[in-house]
């Protein structure tokens, strides 16, 4: 069953204290929203967060974790370390990581494996580059990330997992992909689901998209059909920006439970 949701990624900003502000100030706006919010923060504020959001309805997740059993990996966190705390979700193929830590295919897979085996949510996130993308190869690369990164997983494993399509020429640039470009890679996505699985699991998957969305153009990314929420990196630090990303989507939530 698809789910709708708000993604926020803070990415390396933020202390503890604007944290706990940004929370405060936060919570009472989206007190009535129909969708899942969450939060990806940086691990040292993720035991307080969890505290601060208890009894409400703002999640919290991590931004990364180790693929490994505990052990001599300095520096490093694990799933069950995350899933102890009671996080939600952790995000997990970030390009960033791809691109900045060397993470590649198979441990992305060991990772969402690992997120699963602790109850994790995991938020798998693939995309094309801008070479790829000039070079018509969107969808081979779609398909290496997926079919490598879903290695290993049943079809009834996907209900905690949440592909976030983010096309890496998009991401921080100010450049959104178009409806269009979007609502294609969406198509794409559940192609390649519907041929690792079946058609029916395939359309039962929540995709997101993100890359520069804002308090702008989210209203124009929320009518992409079958879209199910947004990842949102700059435009989620600011608690006034990330409600009205919130509201966008939470309206069409409405609307369609009215029918
Ligand atoms: P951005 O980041 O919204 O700042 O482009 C999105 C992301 O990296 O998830």
């Amino acid at each position: 069953m698809r789910n709708r949701y708000v993604i926020a990624n803070f990415k390396m900003h933020k202390t503890n204290k604007e944290i706990m502000s940004y929370i405060s100030a936060l919570l009472p706006l989206i007190s009535d929203v129909n969708l899942k919010v969450v939060l990806a923060l940086p691990s040292v504020s993720i035991l307080s967060a969890i505290d601060k959001t208890r009894n409400t309805n703002l999640l919290i997740a991590g931004q990364n974790m180790n693929e490994n059993d505990f052990g001599s990996y300095t520096g490093e966190i694990n799933a069950e370390m995350l899933a102890d705390l009671g996080t939600y979700a952790v995000l997990i193929g970030h390009s960033e990581r791809r691109l900045l830590f060397g993470e590649t295919d198979k441990v992305v897979n060991k990772k969402i494996l690992k997120a699963l085996k602790s109850g994790l949510v995991s938020v798998f996130c693939v995309g094309e580059s801008l070479y790829d993308r000039k070079n018509n190869l969107t969808s081979i690369t779609l398909q290496r990330q997926i079919s490598k990164g879903l290695k290993s997983i049943y079809a009834n494993e996907l209900n905690n997992i949440i592909i976030a399509y983010e096309p890496v020429w998009a991401i921080g640039t100010g450049i959104t992909a178009t409806a269009g470009e979007i609502r294609e890679a969406l198509l794409t996505i559940r192609q390649i689901l519907s041929e690792m699985y079946d058609e029916k699991i395939a359309k039962e998957v929540s995709i997101i998209y993100g890359g520069s969305i804002d308090e702008n153009n989210c209203r124009d990314v929320a009518k992409v059909p079958q879209l199910n929420g947004v990842l949102v990196g700059g435009a989620s630090l600011v608690p006034e920006k990330f409600i009205k990303i919130i509201k966008a989507f939470d309206v069409k939530l409405k609307k369609k439970v009215k029918k």
